[in-house]
């Protein structure tokens, strides 16, 4: 039996995917949570992106332990300097340094022969090596890559000292039976292949990432790179606590087993789904809401005599509580803590308050408190953006029929003191306080997109609102959770709009962005950090 490695690269991989950047502090929330879960590695982004991505990376380096921190780079020397500068900190680090092998790309994106790819790949990893030990070589696109010229290049990487190689899907074009082939081709044929360790990394473009992971592993693969919710480039990248399940539950198949600590899956994939503002689907596999929920008769009679007619993972074994808490407004913080512990969350001392005074304004309102309703606050708070503005009074008037436009009167207080009271008019509620925003803060707010949840049942449940927005051109997501679908429109705007003035004050200070490589970052398949998409 083996230990395989859990590679997660949402804040890199994932990150860089349109509607899923985070901000430096979110970043640092996931990181910790991947930390958490005792994930191996934590590839944190990459650093010669963009100063952002620098300081996210710097700032994972120096704050979370218990994990491997780990930077890409391509095989230029400056984007080598820059991943090692950023990792500095950390008390485990890797450089995971990358270039494209396939022809398609060879020819179209690099413009480079064989002959120079392969000389840039042991370039990289030389230089690399003379940072640190630990350093991954990625064949970007190795799927589509001439075998003999692949075993080629990763005899090369190993001899000039990677100690991990990577055989990417980048197109997720692959099938598993194709996967398992060429893995155990590889290892059998590349000399020195088995003193380092053999990685996976798929993409789902066909759905097929998480089965051909684990394909891989059957072939000779001993690391999956993986993130959470499956998050990632177009299609996305094998979900990781998919791919971590199917090893644990078919452990009789494969034979092997993780580090990860599977009671915390549920928690970190919804973190994850607030601090990006994209929900987790009802029937996603393992975290979803629907995963262990039985509807029909005959299913519920069959978990009934026995759960195992109908579950093959226990919810417990991922973090899902079989029992509903019932807490009120007289339950004291000890008893919301231990509830929260229960449900897998440590909550740190500077968030206790943040979190009771949610819950206490909730139970006022509402006369059960369950805990799918906790877990919302606790992510909520966790995804939050702490922002200059805050909601003090708010009212709204909507007309289904008549003359009138619905209309909306806001006040908001200001860190600096200052309060300010505007009214809106718009075609919706949602509209007339986007108009009353925008005439207290001088912003342009453009919803783009906007979806409305129940966090639990009955008719005071919450409702959580998760929107995206254009502020002066740039997109922003925010949630919102109130028993009042409209108040939870406006807690998600004003996130948006703090969110926004945050950025401002960040650009304010650091100024734009540079970037001065030399192979531009979209040709090597990678965006810079969008200015478009600092949400
Ligand atoms: O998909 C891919 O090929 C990548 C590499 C940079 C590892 O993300
Ligand atoms: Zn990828």
């Amino acid at each position: 039996m083996a230990t395989i490695k859990i590679f997660d690269t949402s804040l890199r991989d994932g990150e860089q995917s349109p509607g899923f950047s985070m901000t430096l502090g979110q970043k640092l929330r996931v990181a910790r949570a991947l930390a958490e879960l005792k994930v191996d590695i934590i590839e944190a982004g990459f650093p010669a992106a963009s100063p952002g991505d620098f300081e996210a990376v710097k700032a994972v380096a120096t704050e979370v332990q218990g994990a491997t921190i780990a930077a890409l780079c391509r095989t230029v020397p400056r984007d080598i300097e820059r991943a090692a500068k950023a990792l500095a900190p950390a008390a485990s680090s890797r450089i995971h340094t990358f270039i494209a092998t396939s022809p398609i790309h060879r020819q179209q994106k690099l413009n480079m022969n064989r002959d120079e790819v392969l000389k840039a790949a042991v370039a990289g990893v030389q230089l690399a090596k003379s940072f640190m030990d630990d350093v991954e070589f990625s064949a970007e696109d190795g799927i589509r890559t001439e075998r003999d010229y692949l075993a080629e290049v990763l005899q090369a990487v190993i001899e000039a000292g990677a100690t991990t190689v990577n055989i990417p899907d980048t197109v997720g074009y692959s099938t598993p039976q194709e996967m398992t082939e060429l893995f155990a081709w590889l290892r059998d044929t590349v000399p020195g292949i088995d003193n380092v360790t053999m990685s996976t990394h798929c993409h789902d473009d066909l759905g097929l990432a998480v089965a051909n992971s684990l394909a891989a592993v059957e072939g000779g693969a001993r690391q999956i790179e993986c993130t959470l919710n499956g998050i990632g480039e177009r299609a996305g990248n094998c979900a990781l606590e998919e791919v971590v399940m199917a090893l644990r539950t078919r452990a009789d198949r494969y034979g092997h087993e993780t580090r990860i600590d599977t009671r915390k899956l549920h928690n970190a994939s919804h973190l994850l789904a607030a601090v990006t503002g994209n929900f987790v689907p009802r029937n996603k596999a393992v975290v979803g809401e629907n995963a262990f929920a039985h509807e029909s008769g005959i299913h519920q009679h069959g978990v009934l005599a026995n759960r195992e007619t109908y579950e093959i993972m226990k919810p417990e074994d991922v973090g899902v509580l079989n029992s509903q808490l019932v807490l009120g407004k007289h339950s004291g913080k000890a008893a919301v803590i231990d509830r929260a512990k229960d449900m897998g969350f440590e909550l740190e001392a500077g968030e206790i308050d943040d979190v009771m005074r949610r819950f206490k304004e909730l139970a006022d309102r509402k006369k059960r408190v369950f805990d799918s309703d906790l877990e919302a606050i606790i992510t909520g708070n966790q995804a939050h953006t702490a922002g200059p503005w805050a909601l003090q009074w708010l009212s709204v008037v909507s007309r289904v029929s008549g003359e009138e436009d619905p209309t909306a009167s806001l006040t908001l207080a200001h860190e600096n003191g200052d309060t300010a009271t505007q009214t809106g008019e718009g075609d919706g509620p949602v509209d007339a306080i986007v108009k009353a925003l925008e005439s207290i803060t001088g912003m342009d707010i453009v919803v783009l997109n906007l979806a409305m949840r129940s966090i639990s049942l009955g008719e005071d449940a919450q409702g959580e609102a998760t929107m995206r927005a254009l502020v002066d051109g740039v997109q922003y997501s925010g949630n919102g959770l109130s028993t009042d679908i409209v108040a939870a429109c406006a807690e998600a705007l004003l996130e948006i709009v703090n969110r926004a003035s945050r950025h401002a004050e960040r650009l304010a200070e650091r100024g734009e962005p540079d970037d001065e490589s030399p192979e531009p970052l979209v040709a090597a398949g990678l965006r810079p950090q969008r200015q478009s998409n600092a949400a």
